[in-house]
Order: C-alpha cells, then structure tokens, then sequence
C-alpha cells in the first residue's frame, strides 16, 4: 500500500518571491512532471484542488466551486504567478479560502505529526505547476 500524506520532514527550499506576484525559480531547480501533477491535483490527501476548483479532469466526478474553474489558467497567469498561486496563495490575498501549499508558518491548530511540514513537497508544488500549464483554453 502506498503511504500518502504530507511531505515528509524535508527542510523547505527557499525561493524568492518577485514583485509580490510570482516565484519565477523552480522550487527544485528543475522543471516538474504534468502528469504526476495532475495526480496531485486529484489525490484528497495532496493537493485536493477540485475541493474547490473545476478542471479539466472528467473522470473524476465531483468539482467544487469555492474558487475559479481552473480550465485556461495558463492563459491568465505566468509561471511563476502560478508557482506563487500554489506554494503560497495567502501571500497574495490573506483571507483567501486556498491553503498554503508549501509553508509551515502561520497555521492553527496543526496535528502534531503535521507540524512543521508543508502539505506539498517542492517536487509535489514543481509537478501541479508544470500540470497547471497545460490548462491553455486553445
Ligand atoms: C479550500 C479551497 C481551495 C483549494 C483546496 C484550492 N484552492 Fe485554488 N483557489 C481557491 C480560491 C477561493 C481562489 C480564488 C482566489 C483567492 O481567493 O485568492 C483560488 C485561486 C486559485 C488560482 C488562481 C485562479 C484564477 O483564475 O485567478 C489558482 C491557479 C489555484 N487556485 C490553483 C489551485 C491548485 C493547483 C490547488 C491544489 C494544489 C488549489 N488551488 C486548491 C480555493 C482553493
């Protein structure tokens, strides 16, 4: 059985956010895998993005909508917008319903085995991103 849940207890990467807006450097120096990505997206304990997003993944039946259809958000948002979007939403908007991917600060309430891992590992965060731009509307 394959053991899924938070990142193991790596130590997070630094990144440099630029202009407020975007995390232009690869969390691991390399580009990620789209289709690892996409598993991410969907995997409740990972990433659980279509809790609260509609994209392109029919199979799987349930979309929430708390936040925007995700369906050509390579259009609107760069790289590194997106990376920023993943790692560290809150950076952008405080009170944004969207969890902080890859931060260990900050939280309430954090079961202990949790403390002081991020829900994503920087390769997990490296692989949504790289799924995220495929989704162009043409
Ligand atoms: C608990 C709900 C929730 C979850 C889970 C969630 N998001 Fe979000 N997301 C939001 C909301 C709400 C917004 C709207 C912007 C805001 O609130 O800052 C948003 C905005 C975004 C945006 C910007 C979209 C746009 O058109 O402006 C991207 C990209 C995004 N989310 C990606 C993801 C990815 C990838 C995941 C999974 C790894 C994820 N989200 C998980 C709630 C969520």
């Amino acid at each position: 059985m394959a053991v899924v849940g938070p990142a193991s207890a790596e130590s997070l990467v630094t990144y440099t956010i630029v202009d407020d807006f975007s995390i232009p450097e690869s969390l691991t120096g390399a580009p990620g895998d789209p289709v690892k990505g996409r598993e991410v997206a969907i995997n409740r304990r990972l990433g659980n993005c279509l809790a609260c997003h509609v994209m392109p993944i029919p199979e799987q039946p349930f979309h929430g909508e708390t936040g925007p259809d995700l369906d050509g958000v390579a259009d609107r948002y760069t790289e590194g917008e997106l990376r920023l979007r993943v790692v560290d939403s809150k950076s952008i908007n405080p009170y944004t319903m969207m969890p902080a991917f890859y931060r260990v600060e900050g939280f309430h309430r954090v079961m202990e085995r949790f403390a002081g891992k991020p829900i994503l590992t920087a390769q997990e965060v490296e692989d949504v991103v790289a799924y995220l731009m495929t989704l162009k509307e043409e």
